[in-house]
């Protein structure tokens, strides 16, 4: 009997211990401030979007998983050091150690402003991607009449300055002869790193407004996204250059990650505020040569912030701007469309009528191109991509 009732006490003590575990590992879920962070691929999670500005096509359930395998800004090994970042802050100005000042010249001898310039953000290594960027959806010339060019923004290889000698000059000699290639390479003197791309903008910024002055629009982006550049062209067609316009992936509300373990922690000494003001997605969006001076101006006077696209949304709040919400630009990725649930990525009729798709590998974006653009034309025929059946390959 008694040790009937020893056990009993044993087995309530057990199972009070085991709900004090799950309620605990619970509150954690819960908490408020954060939420379970999508994890897209090798995207990492990003600030928490409260709520879309506008209801997307629900296409399915999960995002596709892409194989990566292609270099990103290197964030830190260890927690990243915001006492640092807050006194490195006021330095924010880098010498630009490869320049196109021709880009956007008259004078040149692909002559005229650019009615498109495209701008990409890229990292020293990744030359793969940006030989499949030039070749694909990111080649200059004319296309529906329109005057395109392209540059890539690229910052100093982490571990590549000028005291580990040996490396950097090899990096260097690559560059320069990348860019006497093709003439599309933007180098700055800071260390390409993720929390560095918000240097990286407001040095685009800078640069597109003193170089490229009466661009008409400007498209930004990463290197792993397809853009549709004719439904880009088409629905800049309807704009006018001179009026303010940045559209993209907006999110609206989102609310900074207070978890330490997060790529995209915001401690509340950095930003104190509950929600991030409206932002595009970092992945591509597209400004008209009057934002573009407006922000660059705008964004010199703002206090550096160690994410990039909420960066901008700073620097357009200043502005009393707010950015469009366009439906096709797919920045934080796509779900799987259910009409090909095998197939995620590979389906021309999917991406027939978006703009700007994330997260895909060189090869993604090339057989891409070829399936919209390749001699047979596009292999879809229906206008609505996502009830138009699976796609088949042999089609
Ligand atoms: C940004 O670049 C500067 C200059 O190269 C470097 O000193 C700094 O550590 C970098 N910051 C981050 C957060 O990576």
């Amino acid at each position: 009997m008694r040790r009937l009732r020893l056990q009993d006490a044993w087995l309530t003590l057990l199972l009070g211990a085991a709900l004090g575990l799950l309620l605990y590992t619970q509150r954690d879920r819960a908490a408020p401030t954060t939420r379970a962070p999508r994890v897209q691929g090798r995207q990492a999670p990003r600030p928490a979007p409260g709520r879309r500005a506008l209801p997307v096509p629900d296409v399915g359930a999960d995002p596709p998983s892409y194989e990566g395998g292609t270099p990103a800004p290197p964030t830190l090994p260890g927690p990243f050091d915001f006492g640092r970042y807050l006194r490195a802050k006021d330095q924010r100005r880098f010498p630009l150690l490869i320049n196109q000042p021709h880009k956007c010249r008259s004078d040149g001898a692909r002559g005229g402003q650019p009615d498109l310039l495209i701008a990409v953000k890229s990292v020293a290594s990744d030359f793969e991607r940006r030989e499949a960027v030039r070749q694909t959806w990111g080649a200059e010339g004319r296309k529906q009449g329109a005057l395109v060019r392209r540059v890539f923004l690229l910052g100093v290889p982490r571990g590549a300055g000028p005291d580990e000698a040996g490396t950097q000059t090899h990096w260097r000699a690559l560059l320069a002869a990348e860019s006497r290639a093709y003439a599309d390479i933007l180098l700055w003197a800071f260390e390409d790193t993720f929390f560095n791309l918000t240097l990286k903008e407001i040095h685009f910024l800078a640069w597109a407004s003193a170089f490229c002055p009466d661009v008409r629009f400007v498209f930004k982006g990463d290197a792993d996204v397809f853009v549709h550049v004719r439904n880009l062209l088409q629905f800049l067609k309807l704009r006018d250059p001179a009026q303010d316009l940045l559209a993209g992936d907006v999110i609206v509300q989102a609310r900074p990650i207070r978890l330490r373990t997060s790529k995209y922690y915001i401690p509340e000494a950095v930003y104190g505020l509950h929600a991030y003001p409206a932002y595009a997605g970092g992945g591509g969006f597209v400004l008209s040569g009057a934002t573009l001076r407006r922000l660059a101006e705008a964004c010199s006077q703002v206090e550096l912030f160690p994410i990039d696209d909420v960066f901008l949304g700073m620097c357009l709040q200043r502005l009393r701007l707010t950015p469009e919400p366009h439906p096709a630009f797919r920045t934080f990725g796509i779900s799987q469309p259910s009409a090909a649930p095998h197939l995620h990525t590979f389906d021309p009729c999917f991406y027939r009528e978006l703009v700007v798709v994330h997260g895909l590998s060189a090869a993604d974006i090339w057989l891409m191109w070829r399936l919209l653009y390749g001699p047979q034309g596009p292999v879809c025929a229906h206008p609505q991509p996502v009830a138009a059946g699976p796609f088949q390959w042999d089609s």
